[in-house]
């Protein structure tokens, strides 16, 4: 703590990480899927909600399932990726705050009373998720292209409507009908030789003010 990590570990997170939608023929296993998950979760979410949820298709099956809901340009590159998550948000994560933040009981009921507030505090929280999916991957040495060309409304009916069981994902934390989806995030090891040049940034005086 208080102690900045090093230019290499800066680099692999920021300077040198790109958007991949190439793929090198290394696949991902299970158990560093798992370990993406073990990190991850550390970072933090308002009242520790954590309402994200991860469905990682990683079966020829699972993809064939997604395809159809692929805006034409992110086909080809997820059905290559060895592994494409759907970044979701569980509309009930409130349940799960007796165990997440004990501290403070009255929570589950002021959410329950308060759709609205569900609904943005799932978004952002599950947006951040997202994002620290992203750095705990290329913290983990793989690469990500995530991607919002995709219709929601497909993705939700075929992954997480009532009545249909989500494809490799432990139902336990899927209960059906209520997770919706933020985002798509393909991971694998990215095939630098596809890069186009680094697109520019913003310069500090253009994104941030000093007050
Ligand atoms: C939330 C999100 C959605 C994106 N959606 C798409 C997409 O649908 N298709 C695509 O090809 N790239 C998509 N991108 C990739 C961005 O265009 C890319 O990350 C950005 O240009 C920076 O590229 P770089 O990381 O190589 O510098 C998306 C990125 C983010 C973070």
């Amino acid at each position: 703590m208080g102690k900045p990590i090093d230019d290499a570990a800066l680099d692999t997170l920021f300077r040198e990480a790109r958007t991949y939608a190439k793929w090198q023929p290394r696949p991902v296993t299970d158990d560093t899927l798992r370990n993406l998950y073990e990190l991850l979760k550390w970072a933090p979410t308002s009242a520790n909600a954590s309402p994200a949820r991860f469905a990682f298709l990683r079966t020829k099956e699972a993809k064939e399932r997604l395809r159809p809901a692929l805006a034409p340009l992110n086909v080809d590159k997820t059905m290559a990726a060895p592994v494409t998550v759907i970044v979701a948000y569980d509309l009930k994560f409130y349940e799960q705050l007796p165990k997440l933040f004990p501290q403070n009981p009255g929570m589950v009921k002021l959410f329950q009373g308060n759709p609205e507030m569900v609904e943005v505090t799932a978004k952002r929280n599950s947006s951040l998720q997202g994002a620290y999916l992203i750095m705990a991957a290329r913290s983990l040495g793989l690469d990500c292209g995530p991607m919002s060309g995709f219709d929601q409304t497909k993705v939700d009916d075929e992954f997480f409507s009532a009545g249909k069981p989500c494809f490799g994902c432990d139902q336990e934390f899927f209960p059906e009908g209520h997770v919706r989806t933020n985002f798509l995030c393909n991971l694998g090891y990215g095939d630098p030789s596809a890069l186009h040049p680094r697109l520019a940034r913003l310069a500090f005086n253009e994104a941030c003010s000093l007050l």
